[in-house]
């Protein structure tokens, strides 16, 4: 297993580029199997999310090639099975994409039901009762989703939750409609850019969507998707963790291919916080020089500062002077690397969906836990701005959601190194009926 190394104390300085986003290719490669005919992607990011989504994809008879520039070619034509085993769904909760798909080109799919997250109770309800009012017939067995449907029908619905609209619960049901007969009208549709570049896949496959972007969605159903060629956005999660990595470090850098028409909330926060933000044809020019401030940051649904960066500011905001508060509407228990921060000389209280944050005058190294990707790209940034050398364990997180991170930092002058840790104790699996799910190696966002 390994882990990161990292000798702290260094001002980034120089430029980086953004690659594609995590949570836009997932949803797109599942929506992959309700196409008929060849479908080319571009920008799609090299992570073991990825490498999952394709194995599970494959393991449904999708062909999948990558090529040079994290170009990937697939095809849907063979499919040969409409499950989706929970080896691989607990491993990437993501693989609750690929229900609507299946379910409207091959009228049934079984998936099996995401377990506990580190991040916290997350359901899948919304998801089912959207499919449901689309008409399908969704059991829970063994387990798993088994869902069918001779026919789904357009209808209205409405997606809010008690923390809002759902991500890939919106992307689930607007795939499923896509294919449906008649019109769908989705309210309180998540209005993420990722659930937007999914409808945008769509309709250059044929689907025909409108209102993507904004809470009420319409799409008229179309009896069937064909070839598509389609760019991936980029990562806003990976530019805002670049841009909070430059301020740690009291840095400078210029993050190329940052999506800042997506980053609102965040640069805002960042330039109250009294980061200098630059934009310019080359990119967003990000440094931090002088004295920061603290701030009250809410955490909300797209457009709100996104709880994907949550870990990550309160990494930035141990270092302000004076008295920050987070407060996440959306994960109101994301808060694993809170312990972990502390450990490295944070003075941060939990309390409930918040944190108040106090800032110190710098963190001191300490070797800690890593418990989920974003909580890993925080203790990250922490350990590259503490003093002396952090070891940081279970960096495995962080392959999933970031593209050689460890090494687009460092050419930026951080000092991280990989180091082979020898087997991880609480991954090995434990015999029944000692078995704890917290050791099993799942996965949250
Ligand atoms: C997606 C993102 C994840 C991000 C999250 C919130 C992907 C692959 N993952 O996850 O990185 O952190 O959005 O921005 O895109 N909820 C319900 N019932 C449901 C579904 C969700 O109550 O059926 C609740 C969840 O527990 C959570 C909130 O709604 O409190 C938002 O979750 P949701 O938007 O569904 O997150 P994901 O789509 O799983």
């Amino acid at each position: 297993m390994e882990m990161f190394r990292i000798a702290g104390g260094t001002r980034l300085a120089g430029s980086i580029r953004v690659e594609g986003s995590k949570n836009a290719a997932l949803p797109i490669l599942a929506a992959s199997v309700a196409i008929t005919g060849n479908v080319q992607l571009e920008q799609v990011p090299k992570l073991q999310d990825v490498t999952t989504m394709s194995t599970l994809l494959q393991g449904m008879g999708v062909s999948i090639a990558r090529g040079h520039d994290n170009t990937v070619v697939m095809n849907s034509n063979e499919i040969t099975s409409t499950i989706a085993p929970y080896e691989l769904v607990r491993q990437m909760r993501a693989g609750i994409c690929v229900l609507g798909p299946l379910l409207a080109r091959f009228g049934t799919a079984t998936v099996a039901l995401p377990g506990g997250c580190k991040i916290g109770h997350r359901p899948v309800d919304l998801h089912l009762q959207g499919l449901s009012a689309l008409g399908a017939d969704i059991r829970i067995e063994s387990g798993n989703i088994v869902a069918s449907a001779r026919q789904l029908r357009g209808c209205e619905l409405d997606l809010l939750g008690s923390h809002g609209p759902t991500v890939t619960g919106t992307c689930n049901v607007m795939v499923a409609a896509a294919l449906a007969q008649g019109t769908t009208v989705i309210r309180n549709a998540a209005r993420e850019p990722e659930v937007a570049d999914l409808a945008r896949f769509l309709n250059s496959a044929g689907a025909n969507i409108e209102g993507q972007g904004t809470s009420v969605i319409e799409i008229q159903g179309v009896e069937q998707l064909g070839p598509v060629h389609h760019t991936i956005i980029a990562d806003r999660i990976e530019a805002a963790t670049l841009a909070i990595a430059a301020a740690i470090t009291g840095g400078s850098i210029l993050i190329e291919n940052a999506p800042t028409e997506h980053m609102q909330s965040v640069l805002d926060i960042l330039r109250e916080i009294g980061v200098l933000l630059k934009q310019s044809s080359d990119g967003l020019h990000v440094s931090a020089a002088g004295q920061l401030a603290p701030v009250v940051a809410d955490i909300n649904p797209y457009p709100g500062f996104p709880t994907d960066v949550q870990a990550q500011l309160m990494a930035l905001l141990t270092l302000v002077p004076g008295e920050s508060r987070v407060t996440d509407n959306v994960f109101p228990e994301r808060f694993m690397h809170a312990a972990e921060l502390i450990r490295m000389g944070a003075d941060i209280d939990v309390r409930g969906k918040s944190a108040v944050i106090r800032g110190v005058p710098s963190l001191s190294a300490a070797p800690v836990m890593a418990s989920d990707l974003r909580a890993s790209a925080a203790l990250v940034l922490a350990g590259i701005a503490a003093k002396g050398v952090t070891e940081i364990r279970r960096v495995y997180h962080l392959y999933r959601g970031y593209q050689q991170f460890d090494s687009k930092l460092n050419s930026l002058g951080a000092r991280i190194l990989r180091v082979d840790d020898g087997p991880d104790q609480d991954s090995v699996p434990i015999p029944a009926p000692h078995w704890d799910i917290r050791n099993v190696r799942e996965s949250c966002d």
